[in-house]
């Protein structure tokens, strides 16, 4: 098992990383919480799994668990589903000293993070994920929050986990196409950020060599480096973090929040950002093939599909939170391994791209 430590101004929290964790869920938590009582917020696919035996593991130790169970799927990630949990633990009793433990994928996450976040004024939360897209990305930074029939997380919180389990053997039973998804993330990170892990990926062939357990752990260090300079989006730097998202997110709109998964929309968006990055950055077409082989390698997406309306995705963008007073802040990478922000690109850059996808 590896820990590492996440550094932000409200606290720092450890990640710990590692096979066969849950079966000492109940010590790990002890060591940080007092037993009290707490929910824990899981979804129908998630729950049958893991989040009973964490139930009764928790019950075993010396806690109170109460299981909340939402139906899987983007849908429950609503205010009034945060609203129904909320009505669940007061029912149960839970109070100021009690805490929430989210058992599931990133739509878990956000909403008992964000359930975390207002219960009481805020009670701590944990984060058990059990997707590779939760552990390398939305279970690092505190962000937490809902989706509104406006947009997606348009209402949220940034609520610092207490404590992040990622045990590596969930991911087993994880379907190939949700587990794949998870690499849109993580290759974002290379491109970004390092150059090294890029290199290391494109090696690879049978992705073995390179562990899942040494991937997470290092995708948990880029994100939480990233967050810890910037952990309420201030400076820029946290923006780097959305390379291919704003093309990305309007894809995923554009295909009604079906068609795609989060992971897919991202690598078709981190195609469009590396022509944009090509036209405006100085990004070398050799890179950018590096990159859409790479993408290729991991069965994600880089064209749309044949016949796909590009105007859906054209139309979706302007409910983008980047677009500040209708000017874009848009991530370009000069070349693999870095980033920066640029507001030199307009509409017909990304018009340009999207077209062309
Ligand atoms: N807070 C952040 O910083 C952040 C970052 C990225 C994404 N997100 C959010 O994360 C969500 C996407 O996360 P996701 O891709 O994990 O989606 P998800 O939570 O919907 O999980 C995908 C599917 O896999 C199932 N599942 C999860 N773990 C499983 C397991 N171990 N075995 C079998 N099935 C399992 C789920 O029930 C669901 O059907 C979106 O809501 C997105 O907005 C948040
Ligand atoms: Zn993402």
């Amino acid at each position: 098992m590896t820990s590492t430590e996440v550094r932000t101004g409200e606290h720092s929290y450890r990640v710990l990383i590692g096979p066969g964790l849950l079966e000492t869920v109940g010590d790990a938590i002890k060591e940080k919480l007092a037993p009290s009582k707490c929910a824990i917020v899981s979804d129908t696919n998630v729950a049958p799994h893991f989040a009973n035996a964490i139930e009764k593991i928790l019950h075993a130790t010396g806690f109170e668990p109460t299981l909340i169970t939402v139906p899987a799927g983007e849908q429950s990630k609503t205010l009034e589903q945060a609203g129904a949990i909320c009505e669940r633990m007061l029912l149960a009793g839970l109070d100021r000293q009690s805490f929430v433990i989210g058992v599931g994928g990133g739509m878990v996450g956000d909403l008992s993070g964000f359930v975390a976040a207002i219960f009481e004024r805020g009670v701590p939360h944990l984060q058990i994920p059990t997707t590779l897209l939760a552990m390398v990305d939305s279970s690092i930074g505190g962000k937490t929050g809902v989706n509104t029939i406006a947009g997606k997380n348009l209402l949220g919180v940034i609520h610092q986990p207490s404590l992040v389990i990622d045990d590596i053997d969930v991911l087993k039973t994880l379907p190939r196409r949700v587990l794949r998804q998870g690499f849109a993330e993580i290759i974002k990170h290379a491109v970004i950020a390092d150059a090294k892990m890029f290199r290391e990926l494109k090696n690879e062939t049978a992705s073995d060599t390179l562990s899942l357990q040494t991937i997470v752990q290092r995708n948990v260090e880029i994100k939480s480096n990233i967050v810890a300079k910037d952990e309420f989006d201030r400076t820029g730097e946290r923006a780097l973090l959305n390379f291919g998202h704003t093309i990305g997110h309007a894809i995923e709109r554009a295909g009604n929040y079906e068609q795609f998964l989060h992971g897919e929309a991202v690598s078709l968006g981190i195609i469009a950002a590396c022509a944009i990055s090509v036209k405006k950055a100085g990004l070398s077409i050799v890179e950018v093939k590096a990159i859409v082989d790479l993408l290729q390698r991991f069965g994600l997406p880089t064209k749309l599909p044949d016949h796909f309306p590009h105007q859906r995705i054209l139309d979706a963008l302007k409910f983008d939170k980047k677009f500040e007073q209708g000017q874009i802040r848009f991530v370009v990478t000069p070349k693999i391994g870095s980033a920066n922000l640029s507001r030199d690109i307009t509409m017909d850059d990304i018009r340009e791209v999207v077209t062309k996808l």
